[in-house]
Parts: C-alpha cells; sequence; structure tokens
C-alpha cells in the first residue's frame, strides 16, 4: 500500500541548520558533557574531545546529511538506493536510535519535574535525597515521562514543517538565549572564574585509554551520528542547502553549547561532583545558595528540557519515517507505533532504576545497559560502517557530484573529507573501539578502589548513585567510606 501524503521538507536554509542544531543539541551537551569532562581529567579530556570532533565527528555529519540529501528517503532506502543490499545499515540505526530513546525520555522527564520542583521551590535542603527518592519511585518519574513523550508525539504528529521546523523556531533561540544567561550569570559567582581555570587547565595525568573511546563516543552522540536522525534531516533539506556549510554550522553551534554548559557547571564549583547528579544534584545546590536561587534552577532545568525535546523529535521523525515510507503508514499512525515503543521501553528503563533494579544484566539494569550499549557498541560501530559505506562503498562520482555540486564542498576541501572518510574514521574509529570496550570489560571485573579515612562522624546518609555499576559494593557489610569534604563550614 503506497502512502499518498506529500514529503515534507524544511522551508529554508536556517530552517535546516536550527533542526539540526537541535538534534545535536541535547542532555549529551548539558547534561554528559560536563560530567564526562570533570570525569577524565578536564581541559585534556576537552582538548581531545576537540579533535574527535573535528576530523571524526564533522566528516560523518557530511557524510551522513549526502546520503538523506541525495536520496531524500528514510534511512534504510536511502542506504538501500545508493547501493543496493546495504539497507540493514539504516536499519541498525533505527533499532539504535530506538534504544537511546529508551532512556533519554527517562532523563528528558526529570527535566520537567525539577523544572516544577524549582520554581515551586519544593526540592527541600537534601539535594541527593531528592533525587533518589524521585527517580527510584514508581510513578512520579513515570509520569513526566509520559507528559513528555507526549509532547514529542504532538511535534511528530503536526508534520516537517508544522511541526519540528516551527518547534526548533520557537525552542532554539530560547534555548541560547537561557544558555547565555546563565553563563553571564555563573561568571559572577564567587570563585566562578577560579574554578573555571582549574577545570579546564589540562591534567594529562588522567587520561586513559578509555578517555579517547569517552571523546570519540560523546563527539558522535553528541552530532547524533549514524542514528537515522541527521540523515532523515538532511533528506528534508531543500534543494540549494549547502551540506558542508550547515555541517559546519551545526558542529559549531553544538561545541558552543558543550563548552558553555561546562562553563555554567564548573564556575559553580562543582567538579567534585560526578556522574549524574552533575546537574541534578549539584546545579539546585549551588543555585540554592543564591538569591532567586530556585528560579535560576528552573531557568537551567527549563534548558535541559528545551535541549532534550528537540533532541528527541529528531529521533523520533527518523523511525517515524520508516513507518510512513517504508511501510505505507500515514504519519499518525506511524507515529503512534513510535510512541508505544518509546512508552513501553521508557516505562521498564525508568522502573529499572527502582523496583525492577535487582535486574541486571553484567551488573546494569536496564537503563545503564541501554546506555552503555548505545553509546559503547552501537554509536562507534555505526560510526566505522558509515565513514565506510560513504568512503568505499558509494560510487566515487555519484559521491563527488554530491558533495561538490549540491552540497557545496569546494574542490579542494574534497579530497580532504574523502581522505577523512575512506582512511581516518574507519581506522582510529576501529582502534577506539577495540581498546575501549576490553577497557570497559576489564572495569566490569575490577573492584571499586576503597581508601579508607578513620573519622567520627555523628551520621552519614550514603547515596549510591550509578547502583547499577557498582555491583561490586555490597551496601549491607559497608564499614567504612571515603569521605571527600568538599565544603567546609565555619562553626
Ligand atoms: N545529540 C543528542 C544529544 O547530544 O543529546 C542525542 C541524540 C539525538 C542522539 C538524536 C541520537 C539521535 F539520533
Amino acid at each position: 500500500m503506497a502512502n499518498t501524503e506529500k514529503r515534507g521538507g524544511f522551508g529554508g536554509k536556517v530552517a535546516a541548520i536550527l533542526a539540526a542544531a537541535g538534534s545535536a543539541i541535547g542532555l549529551g551537551n548539558i547534561w554528559r558533557f560536563p560530567y564526562i569532562t570533570s570525569e577524565n581529567g578536564g581541559g585534556a579530556f576537552i582538548l581531545i574531545y576537540l579533535v574527535c570532533i573535528l576530523f571524526l565527528g564533522l566528516p560523518l555529519l557530511i557524510a551522513e546529511f549526502s546520503v538523506g540529501h541525495n536520496t531524500k528517503k528514510n534511512p534504510i532506502d536511502a542506504f538501500a538506493t545508493i547501493k543496493k543490499g546495504w539497507g540493514w545499515l539504516g536499519a541498525m540505526g533505527l533499532i539504535s536510535v530506538t534504544l537511546i530513546m529508551g532512556y533519554y525520555f527517562v532523563i528528558s522527564g526529570w527535566t520537567l519535574n525539577y523544572t516544577i520542583a524549582s520554581a515551586a521551590n519544593s526540592i527541600g535542603g537534601d539535594f541527593g535525597a531528592f533525587f533518589t527518592d524521585f527517580t527510584t519511585a514508581t510513578w512520579k518519574p513515570l509520569i513526566y515521562t509520559y507528559l513528555f513523550i507526549i509532547a514529542n508525539h504532538a511535534i511528530i504528529t503536526s508534520g516537517v514543517q508544522g511541526g519540528i521546523e516551527k518547534a526548533s523556531k520557537i525552542m532554539m533561540p530560547v534555548l541560547f538565549v537561557i544558555l547565555i544567561s546563565l553563563a553571564v550569570y555563573s561568571l559572577w559567582l564567587p570563585d566562578g572564574r577560579e574554578a573555571l581555570v582549574n577545570v579546564f587547565t589540562p591534567d594529562f595525568s588522567k587520561v586513559t585509554g578509555k578517555t579517547f573511546l569517552d571523546a570519540m563516543g560523546q563527539a558522535f552522540f553528541t552530532l547524533s551520528i549514524g542514528m537515522g536522525a541527521m540523515l532523515i534531516y538532511g533528506s528534508y533539506f531543500k534543494d540549494g542547502t549547502k551540506i558542508a556549510g550547515t555541517a559546519i554550522s551545526v558542529v559549531s553551534l553544538d561545541t558552543l553549547v558543550a563548552l558553555m554548559a561546562a562553563v555554567i557547571i564548573f564556575s559553580a564549583g562543582v567538579e567534585n561532583e560526578s556522574g549524574m547528579q552533575l546537574a541534578f544534584v549539584a546545579m539546585p545546590k549551588v543555585f540554592s545558595a543564591m538569591p532567586f536561587g530556585n528560579l535560576w534552577a528552573a531557568l537551567f532545568f527549563l534548558l535541559l528540557g528545551l535541549a532534550a525535546l528537540s533532541s528527541t523529535i529528531s529521533m523520533h521523525e527518523a523511525v517515524t519515517s520508516y513507518f510512513v515510507e517504508k511501510r505505507g503508514m500515514s504519519r499518525k499512525h506511524g507515529a503512534r507505533l513510535v510512541t508505544l515503543f518509546a512508552l513501553i521501553l521508557a516505562t521498564v528503563a525508568s522502573l529499572s532504576l527502582g523496583d525492577w533494579s535487582e535486574y541486571t544484566v553484567a551488573g546494569m539494569n536496564f537503563f545503564a545497559l541501554l546506555d552503555n550499549f548505545t553509546a559503547i557498541v552501537m554509536l562507534p560501530l555505526l560510526g566505522i560502517l558509515t565513514a565506510v559505506f560513504v568512503g568505499w562503498v558509494w560510487k566515487k562520482q555519484d559521491m563527488k557530484a554530491e558533495l561538490t555540486a549540491e552540497g557545496g564542498v569546494d574542490k579542494a576541501t574534497y579530497p580532504a573529507i574523502r581522505f577523512l572518510l575512506r582512511y581516518v574514521c574507519p581506522v582510529l574509529v576501529s582502534v577506539v573501539f577495540v581498546f575501549g570496550i576490553a577497557s570497559f570489560i576489564k572495569s566490569l571485573n575490577t573492584p571499586a578502589e576503597v581508601e579508607t579515612v578513620e573519622a567520627e562522624t555523628p551520621e552519614v546518609t550514603l547515596h549510591i548513585m550509578g547502583g547499577s555499576e557498582r555491583e561490586d559494593i555490597d551496601i549491607e557489610n559497608i564499614e567504612r567510606v571515603k569521605l571527600t569534604v568538599v565544603e567546609t563550614n565555619n562553626n
């Protein structure tokens, strides 16, 4: 059954940039980048990350846009049109992006609760307890996640121009205004500039093999590489939209936002916090000490929520386009099916942090499994395969024509992009991938490092975050814990 609905598209160049930047800029920039940076030695990590963005991320983004723009098809048909028998590569991307949606929607839901709770000033004094109580509860996080998924669904069913483009044109400017206000504000904070210098000063002693994997994984994740999201947006670019220029704008905006998010978070002096807590526990705590701090915190979580929404619509759209174009469904029906998948996966992911946390695979709950499997296995793999496809499988003349004629790559730059895609990306990503997997497996088998300190503590509440990754800790039998004193008060 053929679908008779007209294929959608973006109205112009600005819309193309805003939508694609919306996909790129997300939780990856504001929630993930700062904590991965602080875990990996700050400035040293940022340098490696920037190299990955420039030499791996940018050419791959150009490649993905080109495949979409050249074929004007959904991810599966796009690869199969260029080379028969390669539709599976699109399918792999769509499966991965569906898995990502599973946990991404849960965190997106948290941003809603945090925006409301901050505005209402109802978080209370114990930020760690609020986070743990909320995220491990049964219904509350689910309800917020469902609300977020419904908002996402409403945008997708409104169409490419009426939904995605319109939403991006409203959300992205708001996002930038909030981001800039927060950055300016955070630089006024006492010790803000000093904290920043500390974080951005490279500490190469913290660089290990895993640092490279983290940097590369982060570069791919933040640019939405290999998942079909950028491919489908490329397929909606109006004729005459320059692919290389759009990709450079997207990469620049994305990097700027990640760095600004790091500035905001680190100038608050919270570099000692790590993992998921960085944004959700440390930020409200820092803001709480400021005049009108709860409103600034609400603004911060609104920023996180908007960024998440503009990313989730691109994930949803990639999969919806498959059901519409390949399965002949109406947009409404296709979107409903994707929303249903998202609801089911997100429900299991959310419950896996609380009620179902005892069900684990290799020590990981379902939430961590979705995150780690997609970030460590699927993202690099899709990066390698996309580079191989565009660099080796796509007919040389056709690829060159797409890039240089329509794509806006000048004849002098073209060989460099081709070289990066043919040799640098596949080789480098493969090496980092193999070492990264090996060090990840090793980390699963190595017990956590425990330092002991003798201290007299009247009462300590211990919040163990990311419990799934710490299956080596036997909570019942903890005798001593290491306390890092981050702040002291004078009495
Ligand atoms: N790039 C988004 C972020 O940084 O949060 C995440 C993302 C969006 C990944 C779209 C994959 C995707 F298809």
